[in-house]
């Protein structure tokens, strides 16, 4: 199964019929948080497929705003969708950037992937300017992140040896209020965390479902490894366990979402 570095590097579309489904209004939200306003310099840290750097842009200008991923593809993807914006190679934990360049720092769904997110929230710190703003969300996993904590439910209904140690919901830190604020306060005053909850829109079943067989994320990538018909038997119990027949529906997710001053 692919390491948590590696299984968001397929492509950036199969990527935003997944989990990136829900990532422009997580983005508009997340600006909201952060307070982003006209006049600043802005950095979206693992920044995907690009809706943050997108969102990013329409607020403050391409030129003003930045972005970073290690993964290539996902870097292309936001070039082409945000031409004029920054976006470069590179990890949370060995930002590219100068010190005190960015009067926010902003990063969607990436600290609960970091091989040592503390380090990536100093650098964060570190780029950001005295009294700017870092705000970062994790989806609530074990809560109401609806199409994974039900996809989740499904496998290990089916599998509960191979798929219970698996669930997003304990393999995921920083998913909890605490842990994400306590996380943030290791390098940042003034720390608030909120909830964000968003939606995305299907168009039936197999709309949702289409991505997972390709092994994105970690859901998708426990989905690829299974046979072709335990892959069915978890689409149909998954199906059922939303209670969707054919037609188009809506899904929630909420995030956490931590916001906090650096030191002055
Ligand atoms: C769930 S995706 C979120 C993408 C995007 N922020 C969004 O909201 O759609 C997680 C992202 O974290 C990136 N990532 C993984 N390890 C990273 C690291 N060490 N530093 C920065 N980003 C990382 C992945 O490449 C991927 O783009």
């Amino acid at each position: 199964m692919a390491d948590r570095q590696t299984m968001f590097t397929g492509a950036a579309e199969v990527y935003d019929r997944f989990v990136g489904r829900y990532s422009p209004a997580l983005a508009a939200a997340m600006c909201d948080a952060a307070r982003v306003q006209p006049g600043q310099r802005a950095v979206d840290v693992g920044c995907g497929s690009g809706a943050l750097v997108a969102e990013l842009a329409a607020r403050l200008g391409a030129e003003n705003v930045a972005g970073v991923d290690p993964s290539e593809p996902f870097v292309a993807a936001s070039r082409a969708r945000v031409p004029g914006a920054r976006v470069v190679v590179g990890s949370a934990e060995s930002l590219p950037f100068a010190d005190n360049e960015f009067d926010a720092t902003l990063s969607q769904l990436v600290v609960n992937f970091l091989s040592d997110p503390q380090l990536g929230l100093r650098e964060m710190a570190r780029v950001t300017r005295g009294d700017g703003v870092v705000a970062g969300c994790v989806w609530d996993y074990g809560g109401e992140m609806t199409m994974l904590r039900t996809f989740w439910d499904a496998a290990t209904a089916l599998d509960p040896d191979g798929a219970a140690p698996l669930v997003e919901a304990h393999t995921m830190r920083f998913s909890t209020p605490d842990e994400l604020e306590t996380l943030w306060r290791t390098a940042l005053e003034d720390v608030q965390v909120s909830a964000i909850v968003v939606e995305a829109s299907y168009d039936g079943f197999d709309d949702l479902w289409a991505p997972f067989p390709t092994g994105v994320g970690p859901a998708g990538a426990y989905t690829a490894s299974l046979d072709d018909v335990a892959q069915a038997a978890l689409r149909d119990e998954y199906a059922r366990r939303l209670g969707r027949a054919d037609g188009p529906f809506r899904l929630s997710a909420r995030a956490w979402c931590a916001v906090g001053s650096v030191p002055g």
